[in-house]
């Protein structure tokens, strides 16, 4: 059996006694999992993420939850000082691609892991659409994403407007959460030739 077969058939155990350094090496450099992720890593919407959102919230919040963990994500934890970066995602199997103390959950679920108003910022990128499809599940999350923000959190949502109807227009927004108003943020930020968008917002005040 080729090696790269022989690693993605490691048991679920087995992945987790190997350290998380070496199983994402072995990942990234024998299996080569970024390989099919290659053009989506260079999309613009991707690069805006990486190079201005993520260092603008680094340089402004201290407890940052970042929802949703995959191969092409794990880097992200360089632009953070340790402890003030969180991963949540809800499959087992992603959990190599998050920072040591990775939460392994719904996101619906993050106020039974952190005290509500923990984090000062929460990026939610590529959730909704991608597992939390319908209206009533993303109110559920939205409520969740209130109750673990401090006052006047920030929440980044980054969504695709061919997969669903528009979130904010449906009114889902409207108990929980305001637009930001903080420059440089306080449009939808939109991107040529993608349906890839970014919405900002701040907690609404209970
Ligand atoms: C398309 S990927 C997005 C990954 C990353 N957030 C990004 O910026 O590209 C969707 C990820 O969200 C995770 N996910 C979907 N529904 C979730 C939920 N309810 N709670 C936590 N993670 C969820 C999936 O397991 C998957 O890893």
């Amino acid at each position: 059996m080729p090696l790269q077969d022989a690693i993605l058939r490691l048991s679920p155990l087995a992945k987790w006694l190997l350290p998380r350094p070496v199983l994402r090496f072995l990942l990234l450099h024998v299996v080569g999992v970024n390989r099919q992720y290659e053009r989506l890593r260079a999309v613009p919407s991707r690069l805006c993420l990486e190079r201005e959102i993520l260092p603008w919230v680094a340089a402004r919040f201290s407890r940052i939850l970042f929802v949703g963990t995959a191969s092409y994500t794990y880097h992200y934890e360089k632009l953070f000082r340790r402890g003030q970066y969180t991963t949540i995602d809800l499959h087992p199997s992603t959990a190599v691609w998050g920072v040591h103390d990775h939460i392994v959950a719904p996101i619906q679920d993050i106020n039974r892991h952190r005290p509500k108003g923990f984090f000062d910022c929460v990026v939610l990128n590529g959730v909704f659409g991608f597992g939390v499809d319908r209206a009533d599940d993303m109110r559920v999350v939205l409520k969740e994403l209130h109750d673990a923000l401090q006052p006047d959190g920030f929440l980044v949502v980054g969504w695709n407007t061919e997969q669903h109807d528009d979130p904010e227009a449906i009114g889902l927004y409207e108990p929980f959460f305001v637009r930001n108003q903080q420059a440089p943020w306080t449009e939808r930020r939109r991107f040529a030739s993608e349906t890839h968008v970014y919405d900002f917002y701040r907690k609404r005040p209970d």
